[in-house]
């Protein structure tokens, strides 16, 4: 096993102690250091962030962190069986997903969550960016290896949105809802967005990453002028600033489960939750599927997730790609 690096042991420390207090000893002890190196990695946490008191005869005295996405910080007391078995956070990345992309190749395991505070070319769907300033917003991307043939490996997008919606209600009681295939809405404004990626061959899926993006700080000036639709933040729908680490970790936590359900009982129940949180069902649709309109009523999700729209002439189309909205 990698050994954790010193500010991770420290940080661990003074989660470990009910009332927050470390001894500059314990810590020296625990990293085999002279108490001069502890100072030193008591001021570059300093430096990061951490609000740390030295007390004479008490120790250290951890107050405050910053709203840091640390591997250590969002794993403790996290009940999940698979995602999040490893978390890698980075603090700048050109995207999550090729990043998760990068380490499936590698033969990375199942579960491992990939963060990064920032990214350089965030990956939108059908080739667009995704706006991805640092320090307000998660970014991340969820390597599984279902043992599922290819076709079947799309519908995971679906665990992802009631994953996305759980969270979001899990944290600030509002309820959004969502959008075939794959945007999360909050009063009709993009919120979130969902990007699967998957390595496969003909009968064998090598790994899918689900890669999730949600505006959860991002002020309205940091949203660039040309988007193709209205957007949103977390912190512009309640007037509060979100806590990153509360929200990853409910989010895991969240996916976790529903993880867990398919692998049990299958895409339906999911399918299921996903229906329920969706209000475009029975209302008229346009759908864009690559400049070909397609325009009717949503009936619903087909087996397979594809979007089934009755046309005027009483067919149903199933869509398998394109971008939809209320007409
Ligand atoms: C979309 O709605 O167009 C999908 C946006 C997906 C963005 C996320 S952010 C984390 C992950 N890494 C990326 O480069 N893209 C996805």
């Amino acid at each position: 096993m990698k050994t954790p690096a010193p500010r991770e042991t420290i940080l661990s420390l003074f989660r470990q102690t009910p009332d927050g207090f470390v001894s500059g000893e314990r810590i020296s002890d625990e990293l085999g250091v002279s108490r001069t190196a502890v100072w030193k990695h008591i001021r570059n946490l300093r430096q990061a962030g951490y609000q740390i008191e030295a007390i004479p005869s008490r120790g250290y005295q951890l107050q405050q962190s910053p709203d840091v996405l640390m591997p250590e910080a969002i794993q403790s007391g996290l009940e999940c069986q698979l995602v999040g078995s490893r978390i890698i956070s980075l603090d700048e990345a050109d995207s999550t997903n090729l990043q998760a992309c990068r380490l499936g190749d590698e033969g990375a395991d199942d579960g491992l969550v990939v963060i990064a505070d920032r990214q350089r070319s965030g990956k939108g769907r059908m080739g667009r960016r995704w706006e991805s300033p640092g320090g307000v917003n998660l970014y991340a991307s969820i390597l599984l290896r279902p043992p599922v043939l290819p076709f079947e490996a799309p519908k995971l997008t679906f665990l992802s949105a009631v994953a996305v919606c759980r969270a979001i209600k899990n944290c600030t009681g509002l309820q959004p809802t969502v959008k075939w295939p794959n945007d999360i809405l909050l009063n009709e404004a993009k919120v979130a967005g969902l990007l699967n990626e998957m390595s496969s061959e003909t009968d064998q899926v090598h790994y899918v990453v689900l890669g999730i993006g949600v505006n959860l700080n991002m002020r309205a000036e940091q949203f660039p002028d040309d988007l193709r639709y209205p957007a949103t933040s977390l912190a512009i729908a309640t007037g509060k600033v979100v806590s990153r680490l509360g929200f990853t970790r409910s989010l895991l936590q969240e996916l976790d489960a529903l993880y867990q359900l398919y692998l049990e009982e299958g895409s339906a129940p999911v399918f299921t939750a996903w229906t329920e949180l969706c209000d475009l069902t029975g209302k008229r649709v346009q759908v864009d599927c690559n400049n070909l309109l397609i325009e009717g009523t949503m009936v619903g999700l087909g087996d397979d997730g594809a979007l089934l729209v009755r046309t005027s002439a009483g067919k149903i189309e199933s869509i398998y790609a394109g971008d939809v909205r209320p007409v």
